[in-house]
């Protein structure tokens, strides 16, 4: 321990300090020695900082109450009320200025033949400042307070919007623009938080301070007090019922012009390469320049009637302090009224004001959270339309019987892309599904997995319907490697070990052996923990492959199914993963999806797809003596094949 070093101290201390371990035998800690320090990085970076918290997600147990605001408020109401007695001091503090006005003029200047005080003067001074002090002090702790309860609130919605998210069925998300959920999350959870934040508790201040106001109206000459409410409250009236309206419609517009924004920011982004490709640069800004174009004339739209709206406040109100300073002061003159009292309404009116604008704009960021609190409740009232049942039963470990009973499927209502589809994929078996592009292969795939209900007929595994069990039982029994492998940003280990995070790193090297990307792994320079980018841009379409085969590999799944799943690989690697598949595979039933005839050649029984029908099954020798479509498509691939050189090249498509 003699080493210390300087520059270890600081890194390695905290994490000393976090195990404890010096403290506990009672040494001093010595810092961590700098030749060792890179291995504690090392291990840190790797390490996850927390446990993965206990996460409780249900698909079928879930909170079905509509998101409303007081449900929403309704836990939190303890820190609501100590909210409402900060605002309620913060508003007598505020409002205590023209009242001690009034004290100081009236008895300590004194006027007319009253005799004036200095000490109520001075006293009345001490006051105000105090009530200025007290105004500030219980403001700040109020927003403070508000602040953390907003937060919290924030937070507690958003996983609950993430959850559902992630509750929801794979039509959904086809449907429903990804700009258009980024919006949910973003501007209409924003819109929330300044409702949160500030609103709710500002239209408390506000409504507050303008019944305190008249109050003090009332109380200081109740004949001025009429009158004032007799000329300003019908001005006042037309123009709030106007700015309502016209607002409202305001918003709205904002409101769908952002969602359009984000939607074409969004698809701009991810299809970046394809935009560059095709030099689409300048339609792309072109519309874009539309899109922002209106969401800004929206935008001017808000502000043009904010300003109407304010600036003829304002001159109402001027109009009507003018007015009272003439009535008021008529009255002084009659001796009817104290100049003091007179100062202090017109202070109160001055103050009567304020509110009133302020509840108005107020109004509108409650117009703005409550749309956006109906869009959100009504993402969350979105039922995933492969939705759990109440009653669904734990699937028990798949033999791996696969049946199709007089199927039919639809995407869109009416236009069914499978008709009497009748199959029993048997136990153990690995079936192959050829046939044209579209003719429905994918989607046979999709109702093995649940990602959809098939619209007529039923599909079930060893004979239970899919609709009968729990998702989570019959998705972490079957493994899919589809078209298109998406990787997560995070290192290539994550990535493979996503359906089994808890495996080891040498599980994860057997993973990538077995496909064949120990060689790739070895050359990166943190081997498995090498991180990929999002989308997984710096690998080839081979290797992204490659690297879902892995994931499947991995997670040992009871049935599996592969679309396309080496379509982008060399012949070289195709055969090595079809050896590593023989081992995977034994005694497990798979469906693969092939175009090309060589892999689909191995499978036990083929099943021809053509415009959403099964139109020959058999196996591959059985298929080639029936003459039909799959032995057309054979003898086209053996033509093409015999012409080269044996081995070194085959079409990619039948
Ligand atoms: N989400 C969807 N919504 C509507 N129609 C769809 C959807 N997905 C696929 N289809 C349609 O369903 C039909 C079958 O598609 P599917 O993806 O199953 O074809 P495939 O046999 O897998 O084709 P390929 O060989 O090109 O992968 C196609 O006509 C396709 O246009
Ligand atoms: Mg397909």
């Amino acid at each position: 321990m003699g080493m210390m070093g300087g520059a270890g101290a600081g890194g390695g201390g905290a994490f000393a300090a976090a195990r404890g371990g010096a403290a506990a035998s009672g040494l001093p800690f010595a810092g961590i020695p700098p030749e060792l320090q890179a291995k504690v990085d090392d291990l840190l970076a790797t390490e996850p900082d927390t446990e993965t918290p206990e996460v409780p997600f249900s698909h079928s147990d879930y909170d079905r109450r509509r998101l409303r605001l007081r449900t929403l408020l309704a836990p939190h109401w303890l820190a609501l009320v100590g909210a409402l007695g900060l605002v309620a001091v913060e508003t007598v503090a505020m409002q205590a200025g023209p009242a001690l006005t009034q004290i100081g003029i009236d008895d300590g200047i004194g006027f007319g033949g009253a005799e004036g005080d200095k000490r109520v003067l001075v006293v009345v001074s001490a006051i105000y400042l105090l009530s200025i002090v007290v105004n500030i002090g219980a403001g700040r702790a109020r927003v403070a307070w508000s602040g953390r309860v907003g937060e919290r609130l924030m937070y507690s919605l958003r996983v609950r919007v993430f959850s559902h998210l992630q509750r929801l069925d794979v039509g959904f998300f086809t449907e429903e623009k990804a700009g258009r959920l980024m919006s949910r999350m973003t501007s209409d959870i924003e819109s929330l938080t300044q409702l949160f934040h500030e609103g709710l508790i500002q239209m408390v201040v506000q409504g507050l301070t303008l019944i305190v106001v008249v109050t003090f109206l009332f109380t200081y000459d109740v004949r001025l007090a009429v009158i004032t409410l007799l000329i300003i409250v019908p001005f006042m009236l037309v123009m709030t019922l106007w700015f309502r309206s016209a607002s409202d419609r305001g918003y709205a517009a904002v409101r769908d012009r952002i969602a359009d924004v984000l939607a074409h920011l969004q698809e701009s982004l991810s299809g970046v390469r394809i935009v560059t490709a095709h030099n689409r640069q300048r339609q792309n800004i072109a519309e874009h320049r539309n899109i922002a174009g209106t969401y800004r004339e929206a935008n001017d739209y808000t502000a043009k009637v904010g300003a109407v709206y304010g600036g003829g406040t304002e001159v109402v109100g001027i109009a009507g302090q003018a007015m009272i300073l003439l009535i008021g002061g008529r009255m002084v003159l009659d001796g009817d009224l104290d100049p003091g009292e007179l100062t202090a309404f017109i202070l109160y009116l001055s103050a009567f004001f304020a509110p009133i604008q302020q509840l108005v704009n107020l109004y509108n960021t409650y117009q703005k959270g409550q749309a956006a609190m109906d869009k959100l409740a009504d993402l969350l009232e979105s039922e995933p339309a492969t939705a759990e049942q109440r009653n669904a039963v734990v699937l028990p470990p798949i033999q791996g019987e696969i049946r199709f009973d007089d199927v039919e499927f639809a995407y869109v209502p009416g236009s069914p892309v499978l008709t009497d589809v009748d199959l029993t994929i048997r136990q153990g078996e690995i079936f192959a599904l050829v046939g044209p592009t579209g003719a429905g292969k994918s989607t046979i795939a999709s109702l093995v997995t649940r990602f959809y209900d098939p619209t007529r007929g039923s599909v079930s595994m060893d004979g239970h319907d899919l609709r009968d069990v729990t998702l989570e039982s019959l998705r972490g029994q079957l493994g899919i490697v589809p078209q298109e492998p998406f990787l997560f940003g995070g290192s290539i280990r994550d990535n493979i070990a996503f359906a089994r995070p808890a495996a080891t790193d040498d599980e994860v090297l057997e993973a990538c052996r077995a496909v064949g990307i120990e060689d790739l792994v070895e050359r990166l320079p943190q081997g498995i923990h090498t991180p990929c980018h999002e989308r997984g841009v710096s690998l080839s379409s081979g290797e992204r492959q490659l690297l879902a085969l892995a994931r499947a590999f991995l997670a040992r799944p009871r049935v599996l199914v592969l679309d396309e799943a080496t379509s982008n690989l060399d012949l070289r690697s195709e055969s090595k993963i079809e050896r590593a598949l023989d081992t995977l595979l034994e005694g497990r039933t798979a469906i693969i999806i092939a175009h090309r005839l060589s892999t689909a050649m191995r499978a036990d029984r083929i099943a021809v797809v053509d415009r959403g029908r099964i139109v020959e099954l058999g196996s591959h020798d059985e298929l080639v003596a029936q003459g039909g479509q799959y032995a057309e498509m054979y003898a086209t691939w053996e033509r093409h094949t015999s012409g080269e050189h044996a081995g070194e090249h085959q079409p990619t498509s039948a």
